[in-house]
């Protein structure tokens, strides 16, 4: 399979997707979905890929969250299905998938990329990667589960200081917290996610399944919550502060919000 925006390269069994705009710190646009779509198929079908690992290419960002040049036109009912959308094709599906996916976080991993982080299975850390889901900040939430999957990892009181206040959080903050596992220098966090991804991919993948499907009834968002938010995130989009905080953002200077 040639994709356009994202990498993928199956080797012993373990599937290496690299989100590929480092220009635009890796964010998620609408092609980027579509792909990431495409590949977490692959993993689904293809028996040869016992795990999965996501991570960013270039040295600055895994993923800097949804890109905001899409959301200039998008009303209520485009937002809801902005939401949808990557929730059905990604999000959902990786967090879901009976095969693991490891988040290898090689730099910034905000909004958007702080939850495809949070949908996989576990996460590693570089030391400089930074933590954070700043929607708010744009008149807007997340959309793609972070108020449901943030919560039920670090806990409520955490996860709401950081949606609330939109700021990020150190590779060493994420750790306490419980959201990365490790915390590796800049130059090993693929290999390091490799490595444990490799002795994964020696497991029984019957039993690795069955594992899965049970830590996943343990712990995983509800449906009809993540519909909730979807619904959320895309009433923002009708509000006036929502267009401020993107045209802000666009025009790089400070949103001022007046609550409309
Ligand atoms: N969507 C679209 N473009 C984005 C983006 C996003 N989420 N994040 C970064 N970019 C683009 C920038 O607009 C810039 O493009 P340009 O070179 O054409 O101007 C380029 O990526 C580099 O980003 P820049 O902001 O110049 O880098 P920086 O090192 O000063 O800051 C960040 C890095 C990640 C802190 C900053 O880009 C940022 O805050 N991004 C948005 C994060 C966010 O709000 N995510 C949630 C979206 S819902």
């Amino acid at each position: 399979m040639s994709y356009n925006s994202i990498i993928t390269h199956l080797e012993n069994g373990v599937f290496t997707i690299t989100i590929n705009r480092p220009d635009k710190m890796n964010a998620l646009n609408a092609e980027v979905i579509g792909e990431l779509g495409t590949a977490i198929e692959e993993v689904y079908k293809n028996r040869d890929i016992r795990v999965a690992i996501i991570t960013g290419a270039g040295p600055k960002a895994f993923i800097a969250g949804a890109d905001i040049s899409e959301f200039t036109s998008l009303n209520s009912t485009g937002g809801a299905d902005l939401g949808k959308r990557g929730q059905d094709l990604v999000f959902s599906r990786v967090e879901k998938s009976e095969k693991p996916f490891i988040a290898a976080v090689n730099g910034f991993a905000l909004g958007g990329g702080c939850e495809l982080a949070l949908s996989c299975h576990f996460r590693l850390a570089s030391e400089n990667a930074k933590f954070g889901l700043p929607e708010v900040n744009l008149g807007l939430m997340p959309g793609y589960g972070g108020t449901q999957r943030l919560a039920q990892l670090v806990g409520k009181g955490r996860a709401m200081e950081m949606v609330l206040t939109g700021n990020m959080i150190s590779a060493t903050d994420a750790f306490q917290f419980g959201l990365v596992n490790h915390v590796v220098p800049a130059d090993t966090v693929l290999s390091k996610a490799t490595e444990l991804a490799a002795q994964i991919a020696q497991k029984a993948p019957i039993a690795v399944r069955n594992i899965m499907r049970m830590v996943n009834v343990a712990a995983s968002a509800s449906s009809s919550a993540l519909d909730m938010e979807i619904k959320s995130f895309g009433e923002l989009f009708d509000t006036a502060d929502a267009k401020e905080g993107v045209a802000a953002f666009l025009e790089k200077r400070k949103a001022v919000f007046a609550g409309k």
